[in-house]
Formats: structure tokens, C-alpha cells, sequence
């Protein structure tokens, strides 16, 4: 494969860059996806050498057991890394000045004038920068190709989202634009559709008839890090619900495209999106509950609250927790309830999907299978894929005549961390042109309005903030949230699990 081009990385002093996106590259670097035609220039505000970046962003590179570091490999990539300082609010000269050094190294990569300008910045400096690459002539040449790499989240709320959304189409026709969910690079995120598509087993059950309700748990032991300011705007309903989260439920729940193509899987997640809402007929109250970390404990070791992070103020009413009853105005999901909970510093890194079967109408209830558990479908994409089914088999020589089992159905388990990896996929599909692993506006957009009917019914209950001790399973109150409909979380009934 040879895809020369110029990876131009705005925000490349940030979380997500150091993190995420340079370990991401130091990866493709390996595989030489660009036939080593390729060339990394991260911009950022900081004045540093070189020397002093490439020294930032080393350790985020993975050295284990089984995969020792490649010094030389290193030493390859650095040969290919710049540092470009740049203050976004400077004029146009100064992106102008950017170009000029992008063109010197097109002549000495053989780049051709092929940009991926990746905007990981926070989204309030989104529109700045894209006029000014705009202004500077640097996202139109006709003889070669600029790409346009946007981080989420995609605005701040709707508002925002719409606008940046305006300036972004002002400048660059749709096919130059690929805004990231880093989710929809996940192997098992993508797997999703093969699972439901590629086996009647589970699509011929995939309705209301069959399924009791869904959940899906997002659960994270990290707390902010260096990402407090950028949290105190964000919580976890704008940071996880509106983007990862709504994107894997639109993919577990949207009817069968007819086509697999990306136009027709697009068109039946935005109906999933459009169909969102937070009450069901006689239901008078949207089930939404917030928490907030306080101090506690994580693998042994004290940490401190939320309102103890840094860049975050000492009575913030931010929610790093959410659990939340939502509905989808479909056919297919009437009456079905999907659970949904997302929190920071719990007592366990997990995402997972659970699809919980019920019990068919015209089979009698057997009082000798009253202690089976419902069948489940588990989709478990952190910490590693997964995919699990419990089923209930007769108990050998026990007083119980059934038990139940899950059994792993993965076809095998990577056992990593694998955001770098969904990043990798992510850029290379960029290099490639493709577009069905990026969201579209369309999506966003009712992603965004649900996000904000949630924080709506939200606002109207009063938390007493920290709720739940760092380290801990989040506040009580989940638990109740499912329980009052006589269903519980999957780890509360099966020790499998
Ligand atoms: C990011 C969120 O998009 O996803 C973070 O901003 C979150 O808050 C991260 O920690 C989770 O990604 P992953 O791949 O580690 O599950």
C-alpha cells in the first residue's frame, strides 16, 4: 500500500495526541502503510524542540514482555516527526508559514501535497482553525488530496455542534471530512453487525417478542488525569452517551439496512437516533440519575474526589456518572427498556452490551426451570472482545435440574488496550478514503438532541454530590433504577459474568 501523505496533527502537545494518535502512527509507521512516504507534523501552542516533543510523547509508547520496544524503529519514526509551534489565534500568516514547511517536506518525503489535517483541539478552537486553513489556501490544491480528521466530541451541545458543523461544510465538501468516534474503530465494535447479520440465530430473535430489554454498562477506573478542564464542561453525558454509547446502541438496535454499504447503515442508525426518547405510555417520569465521585480507593491505592482533580472547581456540579431508562419509538423495540449506565473511577474497567431474552409466550413455566436464568446475549468490548451467550443446561446429578453456563463464543481475545488500535484501523481507513467507520451530521445531530433531553429530565432531580467513593460500583441509586423494574445488572445475577 502506498498512500503518501502528510499527517498534520492540530492539539499534538494534548491527552488524546500523546495518548492515542502518536502511538497510533508509531504503529502504522511499523506496518509502513504509507510506503514510507509519510511525514508527521504535530502542531501545538508550546514553544519546544523537536527533541523536547518526540521526549514527551515516548513514554505512551507500549513496552511490555511480549512486545519490547523498538529503539530503531523509534529512531526511524523520529526521523519523521516535526514540531510545528503555532498559536491558533495568530493570522493567517502564521498557518501560511505552516504550509511553506509542509511543502519543503513534500520534497523530501515525496508527499505530494496529501494532507490529513487532524484536529484533536477542543472544539471551541475547531472553527478558528478550519478558516484559517481555509484562508491560507492550505485544504484546496487540485493536484493532490486534503482530508479533514475531527475529534469528538463535535460541539460542546447542538448549538455549537450545528455551527461547527456549518463552517466545517463551508469549507470542504462531505467527502473530505471523517469526524471520529474512536468506538467505530473497535474490532468488536464492528463485529456487531456481523454478529447480528451474519446469524439468523440472533437476528430471527432480534424484537420485541423475544427480548426483555437491553443494557449497556460502560465502566471506567481512570479519573481525569491532565483532562479536568476539558471535563468540567463535558460529564459524562456529553462525553460518553453522546458519542460511544449512542453509537453502539444505534448499531445493536437499528433495523436490517438493505444493504451493508455505509449510505444504508447510516440511514437505519439515524432512525435509531431520531427514535430516542425517555418515557413509555403510561410512564409520567424520565428514569435519569447522576453521580459524582468522591475520594476512595482504586487497586489499593487513595485517590482523591472529582472536586479534588486538578483544573476542577471544589463545588463542581459535574457529573462523572450516569445511569439512565431509555425507549425507542420503533416497531420493533415497543415496550423495550434499554439500561444504561457509564461512569468514571468504578471498581472496574468493562463496556459491555447485554441482550436479555424472555421467556416466549407459549411455553408453560416449568417449575423445575424456575431458578434458570434468562438467556443473554454479551457483547463485551472492554477490556477485551468478547462475545458470550448464557444458556441453561441440566445439572448433573444435583438437586437443581438446570444451571446456567456461558459460553465464549470469541473467536479470540485481545487482551489489550485497544484504543491505539481502533485509532490505527481509524487512520488507515482515512488513508484509504473510506468512509464507514466515521459519523455523519445526521447522526450528531439527534445524538446531540437526545443528550440534551437527558440532561433536561436530569436537571429536574437534586443530587447531594460526591455520591459514590471512588473505586466503588457508582452510586446506590442504579441499582434502584433497574430494580424498579424487577431486572438487575448482569454481575448482580450471575457470578459467570
Ligand atoms: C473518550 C472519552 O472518548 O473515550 C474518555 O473522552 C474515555 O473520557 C475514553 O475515557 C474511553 O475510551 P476507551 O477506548 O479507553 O474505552
Amino acid at each position: 500500500l502506498s498512500h503518501p501523505c502528510i499527517f498534520v496533527l492540530f492539539g499534538g502537545t494534548g491527552d488524546l495526541a500523546r495518548k492515542k494518535l502518536i502511538p497510533a502512527l508509531f504503529r502504522l509507521h511499523a506496518k509502513e502503510i504509507a510506503g514510507g512516504r509519510f511525514a508527521i507534523v504535530a502542531v501545538g501552542r508550546r514553544a519546544m524542540t523537536l527533541a523536547e516533543y518526540a521526549a514527551s510523547v515516548r513514554p505512551s509508547l507500549p513496552d511490555s514482555a511480549e512486545e519490547p520496544f523498538d529503539e530503531a524503529l523509534w529512531k526511524l519514526f523520529c526521523d519523521r516527526l516535526f514540531y510545528f509551534r503555532l498559536d491558533f489565534s495568530e493570522d493567517v500568516s502564521a498557518f501560511q508559514s505552516l504550509g511553506r514547511e509542509l511543502s519543503d517536506l513534500d520534497r523530501r518525503f515525496e508527499t505530494c501535497g496529501n494532507r490529513i489535517f487532524c484536529l484533536a483541539i477542543s472544539p471551541v478552537l475547531m472553527k478558528t482553525v478550519i478558516q484559517s486553513l481555509q484562508d491560507s489556501g492550505m485544504i484546496h490544491n487540485e493536484d493532490s488530496w486534503q482530508r479533514v480528521m475531527i475529534e469528538k466530541p463535535f460541539g460542546t451541545d447542538l448549538e455549537s455542534a450545528a455551527q461547527l458543523n456549518r463552517s466545517l461544510t463551508s469549507c470542504l465538501p462531505e467527502e473530505r471530512i471523517f469526524r471520529v468516534d474512536h468506538y467505530l474503530g473497535k474490532e468488536m465494535i464492528q463485529n456487531i453487525l456481523s454478529l447480528r447479520f451474519g446469524n439468523i440465530l440472533f437476528e430471527s430473535v432480534w424484537n420485541r417478542e423475544h427480548i426483555d430489554h437491553i443494557q449497556i454498562t460502560s465502566a471506567e477506573t481512570i479519573g481525569m488525569e491532565s483532562r479536568g478542564a476539558y471535563y468540567e464542561n463535558t460529564g459524562i453525558l456529553r462525553d460518553m452517551l453522546q458519542s460511544h454509547i449512542l453509537q453502539v446502541l444505534s448499531l445493536v438496535c437499528m433495523d436490517p439496512p438493505k444493504a451493508l454499504d455505509t449510505r444504508s447503515v447510516i440511514a437505519e442508525k439515524v432512525k435509531v437516533l431520531r427514535s430516542l426518547k425517555l418515557t413509555e405510555n403510561s410512564e409520567q417520569r424520565a428514569r435519569v440519575l447522576l453521580g459524582q465521585y468522591g475520594p476512595g480507593r482504586i487497586d489499593s491505592t487513595d485517590v482523591p474526589g472529582y472536586r479534588k482533580e486538578t483544573m476542577v472547581s471544589e463545588s463542581s456540579l459535574t457529573p462523572t456518572f450516569a445511569a439512565l431508562k431509555v425507549y425507542l419509538d420503533m416497531p420493533r423495540w415497543k415496550g423495550v427498556p434499554v439500561y444504561i449506565r457509564a461512569g468514571k473511577r468504578l471498581d472496574r474497567k468493562i463496556f459491555e452490551i447485554a441482550v436479555v431474552f424472555r421467556h416466549p409466550k407459549d411455553l408453560p413455566r416449568y417449575p423445575e426451570f424456575t431458578h434458570a436464568l434468562p438467556n443473554a446475549l454479551i457483547i463485551r468490548i472492554q477490556p477485551c472482545g468478547e462475545i458470550l451467550v448464557r444458556i441453561n443446561v441440566k445439572e448433573q446429578d444435583a438437586d437443581q435440574p438446570v444451571r446456567s453456563v456461558v459460553l465464549d463464543c470469541s473467536e479470540k481475545c485481545i487482551c489489550r488496550q485497544n484504543s491505539p488500535e481502533s485509532y490505527e484501523r481509524l487512520i488507515q481507513e482515512i488513508l484509504l478514503d473510506h468512509h464507514a467507520l466515521f459519523t455523519t451530521w445526521n447522526e450528531l445531530s439527534h445524538a446531540w438532541k437526545f443528550t440534551e433531553k437527558v440532561e433536561a429530565a436530569a436537571a429536574k432531580n437534586s443530587y447531594c454530590f460526591p455520591n459514590y467513593p471512588a473505586g466503588s460500583e457508582g452510586p446506590k441509586g442504579s441499582y434502584d433504577l433497574i430494580g424498579q423494574d424487577g431486572r438487575h445488572w448482569m454481575e448482580e445475577t450471575d457470578e459467570n459474568l
